[in-house]
């Protein structure tokens, strides 16, 4: 085995290859959505039987063992995390409502940024490594860059893996930008 995959990465591959390349137990925090099997472009090809066989591998590489992306007994839902407000609003609450992304028309099928950010925000500390497998458009990598955690993200499409690394330098440069400002 040669050496693990540095944080703050997005990496061109295959998950069910990729995962083993992580340093084990260095990931905090995985979020993730998968292939639906419904008919994307990038599932071309993809029968039942594989789509199926992809969830089970990607699953099983998680260790210790996680079920709804929890680590029972690691992960502290801690509410000092969150503003007073927050925790009312949404971090004490069993059901978040956002708006879904509308405007799909770079990638088929984002998820909405305030999930990641609200997860991370809500079980990880700072510095934190995130983990998304199927990294898209790159919402997990950027939400972890504006709540000051590390990252790593896997795409199988290279045009996805470079939009991600594109949107990591996008949200590095304003947040840098922000920063400069504020010395001002
Ligand atoms: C539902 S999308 C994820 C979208 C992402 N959450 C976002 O907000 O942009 C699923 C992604 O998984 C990727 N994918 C499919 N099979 C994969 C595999 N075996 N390993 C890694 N990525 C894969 C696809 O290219 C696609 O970008």
């Amino acid at each position: 085995m040669g050496e693990y995959i540095k944080p703050n990465s997005i990496i061109h591959g295959d998950s069910r290859e990729i995962l083993r390349q992580i340093a084990p137990d260095s990931v905090a925090c995985s979020i993730w959505s998968p292939p639906y099997h419904v008919g994307k472009e990038y599932e071309a090809g993809m029968s039942y039987e594989d789509w199926l066989g992809l969830l089970q591998t990607v699953v099983s590489l998680h260790t210790p063992i996680i079920y709804i992306f929890w680590k029972p007994g690691i992960t502290v839902v801690d509410r000092d995390r969150l503003t007073k407000e927050e925790w009312v609003n949404w971090g004490s609450r069993a059901v978040w409502s956002f708006p879904s992304v509308r405007a799909n028309d770079d990638h088929e099928a984002k998820f909405p940024l305030e999930l990641p950010r609200r997860i991370i925000r809500l079980l990880t500390t700072p510095e934190d490594v995130v983990l998304d497998c199927f990294v898209g458009s790159g919402t997990t990598a950027v939400a972890a860059i504006l709540e000051g955690r590390q990252y790593i993200g896997i795409d199988i499409e290279e045009k996805y893996v470079e939009m991600s690394r594109k949107a990591c330098r996008r949200t590095l440069e304003s947040m840098n930008g922000e920063q400069q400002l504020q010395l001002f």
